[in-house]
C-alpha cells in the first residue's frame, strides 16, 4: 500500500481549532505565547505567571498569579500526600512508563482546580519516581520555592543556585505551549469528547513520549556522546544518514527555518557558563549542512529538541528523565488546550479514505 498523498495523511496544515494560546510561524520561524514572542516571553515572566495567563485565556476565567503560585505549591504538597498510590503501578516500570501509570493514577482534588493538580503534580511523580528507582526516598515540596526551584530541589541537590533555577524556568516557559502539536491534539481531541483533563493529559503525554516528537532529547544526547570527538563529526553523520536514519533534533514538521526555541535554550545555556555548546555548535553545523545536500527541496533546521538536551544534561537532569521535564512543562499547555476546547470547539472527528474491498457489494 502506497501513500498517495504524504500531507494529507499527516494532517499537514490542517485547522482543527481556533486558539488564542499560541501560535507558530513556520516561515518566518516565530513562536508567539499568550501573546508574546518566546524570546521576550522565556526571559521575563515566571513559569506560574505564564500559566495563569494560559488558563485565563482558555476558559475566560480570570486568574490572579499569585493565588495560582500559591496553589502550584498547594497541588505539588498533595500530589507529595498522594505518592504511595501515584507510585504504586509506577515505581517497577521504566521511568517513561512509570510517568504514564502515575499520571493515569491523578484524580481530582475537591479544593484545587484540575488544571492545577495536574500541573503541580507532574514535578513530583517526576523526581519522586527517579529518586525511587535510585534506591532513595522522594523529598519533600517546599512551598516556599518556585515551581522550577522546588523541582531542582526535589531532585535531591539541596537548594540549587539561582542561574540553574532561571535556566531551567527558562525551558519551562519555552516550551510551555507549541499551537497544535502532537501531543496536544491528541489532548484535544479527548477533551472534545467531553472527557475531563485527567484523561485528556493521560492520552497527552503517551502522544509526547515517541521519538519523532518529545522523546527527542535522550537519544540527542546518546549522538552527541557517540561522535565523541570533533574527528568523527563528519563520519558518523555520513553513516547515519546513509543508512537511513533520522538526526535527533532536526527537521520539523511546521517550521522551515530554524526553531526560535533552540535559540532561546542556547542563550539559557549560554546564562549557566557551563556545558561544551563548542563541540555541540560543530556537530549543529555539520548535521544542518549535511541534511541541506540531503533534501534541497525539504528544508531541515535545529529544533528545540537539540539544545534542550544539552540545557538539561548541563542541570544535571538524568537523561531518562528529559521527556518527564518536557512534561513538567507542556502540561500547562495541554490544560490550556482542554480547558479551550471544551468551551468552544466540537467533537473532533476527522474521516479516512476506505481502500479495502467490500463497498457497494463489490
Ligand atoms: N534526519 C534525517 N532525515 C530527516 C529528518 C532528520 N531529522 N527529518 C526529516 N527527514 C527526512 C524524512 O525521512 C523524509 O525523507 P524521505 O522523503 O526520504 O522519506 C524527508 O526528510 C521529509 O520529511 P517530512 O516527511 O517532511 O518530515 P515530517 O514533517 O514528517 O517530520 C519530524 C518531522 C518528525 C520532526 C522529523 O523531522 C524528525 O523525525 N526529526 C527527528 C526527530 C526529532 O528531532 N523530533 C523532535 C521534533 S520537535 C518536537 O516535537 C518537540
Amino acid at each position: 500500500m502506497t501513500l498517495q498523498d504524504k500531507s494529507a495523511y499527516g494532517l499537514d496544515g490542517v485547522i482543527a481549532a481556533e486558539t488564542a494560546l499560541s501560535h507558530v510561524d513556520g516561515e518566518r520561524g516565530e513562536l508567539i505565547v499568550a501573546g508574546a514572542r518566546i524570546d521576550t516571553l522565556a526571559f521575563a515572566m515566571s513559569f506560574e505567571e505564564l500559566a495563569a495567563r494560559l488558563w485565563s485565556l482558555a476558559d475566560g476565567q480570570p486568574r490572579d498569579p499569585k493565588t495560582t503560585t500559591r496553589q502550584f505549591g498547594q497541588a505539588r504538597q498533595r500530589a507529595f500526600a498522594r505518592l504511595p498510590q501515584l507510585l504504586a503501578a509506577a515505581r517497577d516500570l521504566p521511568l517513561g512508563a512509570g510517568m504514564r501509570a502515575a499520571i493515569a493514577a491523578l484524580g481530582p482534588e475537591p479544593d484545587l482546580p484540575p488544571e492545577v493538580v495536574l500541573s503541580g503534580a507532574m514535578p513530583v511523580i517526576t523526581t519522586a519516581l527517579l529518586r525511587t528507582q535510585a534506591n532513595h526516598p522522594p523529598i519533600p515540596p517546599d512551598t516556599t520555592r518556585s515551581h522550577a526551584a522546588d523541582l531542582l530541589y526535589m531532585l535531591g541537590d539541596g537548594a540549587a543556585p539561582p542561574s540553574k533555577v532561571r535556566a531551567l524556568q527558562t525551558y519551562l516557559v519555552t516550551v510551555c505551549d507549541h499551537g497544535m502539536n502532537a501531543s496536544t491534539f491528541a489532548g484535544r481531541v479527548i477533551a472534545s469528547t467531553g472527557a475531563d483533563l485527567f484523561m485528556s493529559v493521560t492520552g497527552a503525554y503517551c502522544a509526547l513520549t515517541g521519538p519523532l516528537h518529545g522523546g527527542a532529547p535522550e537519544p540527542v544526547l546518546a549522538m552527541l556522546n557517540a561522535i565523541g570527538q570533533a574527528e568523527r563529526i563528519s563520519p558518523w553523520i555520513e553513516d547515519a544518514l546513509s543508512r537511513g536514519e533520522r538526526l535527533m533534533g532536526f527537521g520539523h514538521r511546521v517550521y522551515r527555518v530554524r526553531d526560535p526555541r533552540a535559540n532561546v535554550l542556547k542563550d539559557a545555556i549560554q546564562g549557566l557558563g557551563e556545558g561544551d555548546l563548542g563541540f555541540a555548535a560543530q556537530v549543529e553545523a555539520y548535521a544542518r549542512a549535511a541534511l541541506a545536500k540531503r533534501y534541497p527541496q525539504r528544508p531541515l533546521d535545529t529544533n528545540v529538541e537539540f539544545y534542550t538536551a544539552i540545557l538539561l544534561d548541563t542541570l544535571r537532569i538524568p537523561r531518562q528523565a528529559f521527556t518527564a521535564l518536557f512534561a513538567c512543562a507542556r502540561t500547562v499547555g495541554w490544560t490550556a488546550h482542554a480547558l479551550e476546547q471544551q468551551r468552544m470547539g466540537r467533537l473532533l472527528r476527522p474521516a479516512s479514505r476506505y481502500i479495502g474491498e467490500g463497498v457497494g457489494g463489490r
